[in-house]
This record gives structure tokens, sequence and C-alpha cells, in this order.
């Protein structure tokens, strides 16, 4: 096997090996930062319907509710919350929020099999958030959800009972849904639900970008190699090969090898720029003795 082909398996077993090391690393790092971009996506939009229901509960309804005696829906907290999410959509249809209930006053917010799951879960444990993945016909999405808690006494003047409800209410929504909440039950999640589809596209192009550059320098490093290689060893090394052919078939009288620099090859060069002066001159003493 020559020198070259040594080299150069020697080089791609390695190259394939820090490839695919690095590859992995690299793929699961943009993975993770994609899933936290979403992840972070999701928070920031779970954050901001919590600030719509509070600017709905401290600003607006005590100024609605001044001047009106009855029910205004846009004083209901879980009602702004739903409009701005719905204005969003107009922009972003894949990004979605809903106070999912198992017993609501918007049948539109009736919890479905897998968010009733996720209230389910928030009912039999105290844990703040739920995060998960689900696959849907948009692809893959991330879901953060959050219990929600009945901790203020005001909240049941409309979710107890209807005679306790305003009438406007009773109008609006009936009187056999969302009335029996307790104080301190979980009645159902803020559920945010965020397309993971954009970011893991971004992630795998990114991967392939950074793949590909690698696979790059790698080429460039390794045809640099190769002609360093023959430059400075294969190249020196066959035309000693040649010259010592000669001389061991006898041509003594061949003019010595051009030697630079000061390398290993240059000093081997010169070595055997010695041996053939003396094997020249040790033949020439031989003949002479035999003459
Ligand atoms: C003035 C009456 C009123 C008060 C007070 C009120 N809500 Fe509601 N709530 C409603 C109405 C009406 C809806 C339906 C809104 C819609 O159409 O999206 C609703 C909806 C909800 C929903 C969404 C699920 C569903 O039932 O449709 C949640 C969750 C909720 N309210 C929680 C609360 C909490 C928690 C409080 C106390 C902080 C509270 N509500 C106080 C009237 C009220």
């Amino acid at each position: 096997m020559s020198l070259r082909l040594k080299f150069n398996l020697i080089l791609v077993v390695m190259g394939i090996f820090g490839l695919l090391v690095a590859g992995l690393i690299a793929y699961d790092l943009q993975i993770k930062h994609a899933r936290e971009e979403v992840l972070e996506t999701a928070a920031i939009l779970m954050e901001s319907t919590l600030a719509v229901r509070d600017y709905t509960v401290d600003e607006v309804r005590p100024l609605i509710s001044a001047g009106s005696g009855d029910f205004v829906v846009q004083t209901v907290p879980a009602y702004a919350a739903s409009k701005y999410v719905h204005n969003l959509q107009q922009k972003r249809p894949n990004y979605s929020y809903k106070e999912a209930a198992l017993n609501p006053t918007n049948p539109l917010n009736r919890a479905t099999d897998w968010e009733v799951d996720i209230i389910d879960h928030f009912r039999t444990h105290d844990i703040p958030e739920m995060v998960g993945e689900r696959e849907t016909p948009i692809g893959k999405t991330l879901y953060l959800s959050r219990p929600i808690r009945i901790t203020n006494p005001s909240c049941l003047v409309c979710h107890s009972t209807p005679a306790a409800a305003p009438a406007g209410l009773l109008d609006r929504y009936g009187n056999s849904n969302g009335f029996g909440w307790q104080l301190n039950e979980v009645i159902g999640a803020q559920i945010v639900t965020v397309p993971q589809s954009v970011a893991l596209q971004r992630a795998h192009h990114e991967f392939y970008l950074f793949m590909g550059a690698l696979l790059g320098v790698f080429l460039v490093v390794g045809f640099a190699l190769n002609l360093l290689l023959h430059r400075f060893v294969i190249a020196p090394v066959i035309k000693m090969a040649e010259h010592a052919d000669k001389v061991s078939t006898g041509t003594l009288d061949l003019p010595e090898l051009t030697v630079h620099g000061k390398d290993e090859i240059a000093s081997l060069g010169r070595s055997f720029n010695r041996m053939q002066r003396s094997l020249g001159s040790a033949v020439n003493m031989l003949n002479d003795t035999l003459e």
C-alpha cells in the first residue's frame, strides 16, 4: 500500500469520525435551540394573554362597570384574551391560545380529549405548568399549559349558580354551562400551541449549512495536506529511491542529489550523498589495490 493511500485512508477515517461527532453535537444543539426558541415564543404568547387579562380587569372593568350596572362581556378577562388571540390569528393562524375548561361558559372553550387529559393532570398534580409536543395536521406543535384555579371569590359571581350571575350573562350564554365552579378548584387550563415546523426547518437548514462548511474545510485541508505530502515527502523519496537503485546497480559516477532545507528528508538526502561518496572512494580504493 503506497504512502499516499495509507495517509489518505487515515485522513478519511479521521474525517468521517470528526464529521460524525461534530454532526451529532451540532444537530443536538440546533434542535435544542429550536425547541427553546419555540418554547420562548409560547411563553411570550402566554404572558401576553395574561397581560390582556390583567388589563381588562384593572382598566376596562372599573371603567365600564361604573357606568352600566349590568353585564358587559368586554369586561370578562377570558373574553378579552380570546378576542386578542383571535385578532392575532389573522396574521399567525397556526398559533393558538385557549382557556380550555371542563364545564365552560362558552361552549367553544370546552376542552377536547387531549386537553381534558392535561386538565385532569393539573387536578391531580400540583404543578405550575406542562410542556409537550403534538403531531397535528399543520405539523409538529409544542404546547405550554398552566392550570386555571379559582382563587378569587369574585369569579364565582358569574361561575357559581345561574341565580348569582348577571342577567346579561344568562341572556348571552344560557344557564346550563359554566356554573358550579368551586373555590380553589382547577376548572381548566390555559393552553398555548405554537407550531414547531418553522423553527425545525431553520434548524435543519442551519445544520446542513454547518455540515457543508465543515465538509468543505475538510476537503480543502485534505487536498492541501496531499499537496504538501507530495511536495515534501513523496517526490523527494521517489527521487532518492531511483538514485539509490542506480547506485546499487553499480552506477557510482552519478551527480549527487540536490538537497534543500534542513528537514528529515533533507538530512536523509545528505546522508545518502555521503554514503554514495564513501562507497565511491571504497570502490576506488579496492580497484587501486586490485591493480
Ligand atoms: C362578569 C362575569 C364573570 C366574572 C366575574 C368572571 N367570569 Fe369567567 N367568564 C365569563 C364569561 C361570560 C365567559 C365566556 C367568555 C367567552 O365567550 O369567551 C367566561 C369564561 C371564562 C373562562 C373560559 C372558559 C369558559 O368558561 O368559557 C375561564 C377560564 C374563566 N372565565 C375564568 C374566570 C376566572 C378565573 C374568574 C375570576 C378571576 C372569572 N372567570 C370571572 C364571565 C365571568
